[in-house]
């Protein structure tokens, strides 16, 4: 057996990409290690989001690079949306990198690890036509964790100012429903409970169904059909996106969890025009509140972007005001940075210590809403499915239907139950709790 080392950053599209690839290369022969020690393969799957990302891989590269001379077989790829931006360019750069492969060609990993094994250099960003995720049928039926991520669609229209995603995921493609209910099935079978849809643009899902192209709503109630699935989530979404049967789901999708991750990026109109957002700061308000009226407990997640180009205080004033209206259960918050061959990267700069001042008063006031959400969740019952054993003897952590970790001892319950159970303490990441029943 050849062995595998997988280095997974960024988004959770990239987990499940990591799993896809390893089962491709798994069709070669390969099982997965933990240390890239031990590795004949070593893939990066990067990430492009963050700043001197491509940096970040070639200084990743030069360290992994001494490896090969102890193990004069290894062969080092890099994968993921950095490969899909830099292609050619990491091969001239960092020859110790024998293959680079873009996020839409996966599914000729065997064929390119072929090339490599003879000694040649494989790379491939291109766009295909045939559908990968065709050719990346998970093979082993092994049993897996009770959580797993299903990609259903990726790739983004909207062309935010900031962001580099429609550049490295391309535009906006959904896959077929048939094809994504048989890889829930599959999924189940192996012992899967909760699902979570991902796509960079999910909720402008619309793959070929039954009489049409069917809605992000649509398939989830679908998949809610799927006998032994109990729970469903989905990210990341856009507000435009949000239709008003999938603002319904929340409402009267029991499988649906009470979680939902929608981006506002900022609370100016000003900004919001200037980042490319298609929606004002009041048109997002108006929709959290149609949401929380269908599903009033909805715990609210967010992203946040400070130091945009053109944000003055009083724009930046206007993201703190939004963000006391709307309260939110959790959020990520960052500084803006510039991305090559984005809009905003062009324009004029705010003060990098501006910048730093506002993330830090606004990330105080996220965490204070974060910890009001959780302290409020004290003396109310959850249901927690169980994902692991904790770190004391017996007992056993999990997720609640709002995707707070929760503890609780154990009492015999096992990885994959779901258990009801009430919570009797908050600590600043984790509920404790005291289980009621198992479901
Ligand atoms: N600078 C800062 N944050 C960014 N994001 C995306 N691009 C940038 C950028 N250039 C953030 C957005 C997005 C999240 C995934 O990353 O908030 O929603
Ligand atoms: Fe990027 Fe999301 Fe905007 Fe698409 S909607 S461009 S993925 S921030």
């Amino acid at each position: 057996m050849k062995k595998l080392y997988i280095k997974t950053y960024g988004c959770q599209m990239n987990v499940y990409d990591s799993e896809r690839m390893a089962e491709a290369l798994g069709g070669q022969g390969y099982t997965q290690v933990t240390a890239p020690e031990d590795a004949d393969m070593i893939l990066l799957n990067t990430c492009h989001i963050r700043e001197k990302a491509a940096e970040k891989v070639y200084s990743e590269i030069g360290r992994l690079k001494p490896l090969k001379s102890a193990n004069p077989d290894l062969k080092i790829g890099v994968a993921g949306c950095v490969a899909q931006a830099e292609g050619e360019e990491i091969m001239a750069r960092a020859p110790s990198v024998d293959l680079v492969v873009g996020p839409q060609s996966y599914h000729r990993l065997p064929a390119m690890e072929e090339a490599v094994q003879a000694g040649q250099k494989a790379l491939d960003t291109d766009f295909p036509e045939e559908d990968k995720f065709e050719h990346l049928k998970s093979r082993p039926k092994a049993k897996r964790a009770p959580t797993a991520f299903l990609t259903v669609q990726e790739g983004c229209d909207k062309f935010c100012a900031f962001c580099v995603v429609p550049y490295t995921r391309g535009a906006e493609v959904s896959r077929p429903v048939a094809q994504i209910l048989t890889e829930a099935q599959d999924l189940v079978e192996r012992g899967v409970r909760e699902i979570t849809l991902l796509g960079q643009n999910v909720n402008a899902y619309h793959g070929a169904g039954e009489g049409g192209d069917w809605s992000l709503a649509q398939l989830i109630r679908r998949l809610a059909r799927v006998d032994g699935l109990e729970r469903i989530r989905f990210t990341t979404s856009h507000p435009n996106d949000m239709d008003d049967d999938l603002i319904a789901a929340h409402g009267d999708c029991d499988k649906l969890m009470p979680y939902l991750h929608l981006p506002v990026q900022a609370g100016s109109d000003k900004i919001l025009k200037a980042m490319n957002r298609k929606h004002t700061a009041d048109s997002y308000i108006r929709l959290i509140e149609r949401i929380r009226a269908a599903r009033p407990d909805l715990l609210l997640s967010g992203d946040f972007i400070v130091g945009f180009p053109g944000e003055t205080d009083a724009d930046f004033e206007d993201t703190m005001s939004l963000i006391r209206e709307v309260n939110y259960g959790q959020a990520y918050s960052f500084k803006y940075s510039t991305r090559p061959g984005t809009p905003a990267a062009e324009r004029d700069q705010v003060d990098e210590d501006v910048k730093s001042e506002r993330l830090a008063k606004l990330q105080s006031l996220l965490k204070d809403q974060q910890i009001a959400a959780q302290d409020a969740m004290v003396g109310r019952d959850v249901t927690v499915l169980l994902e692991k054993p904790g770190r004391l003897e017996g007992q056993m952590v999990g997720k609640s239907e709002y995707l707070h970790a929760v503890h609780m001892p154990g009492e015999g319950a096992q990885v994959g139950d779901l258990v009801r159970a009430r919570v009797v303490e908050s600590a600043p990441n984790s509920l404790a709790a005291v289980p009621l029943h198992r479901l």
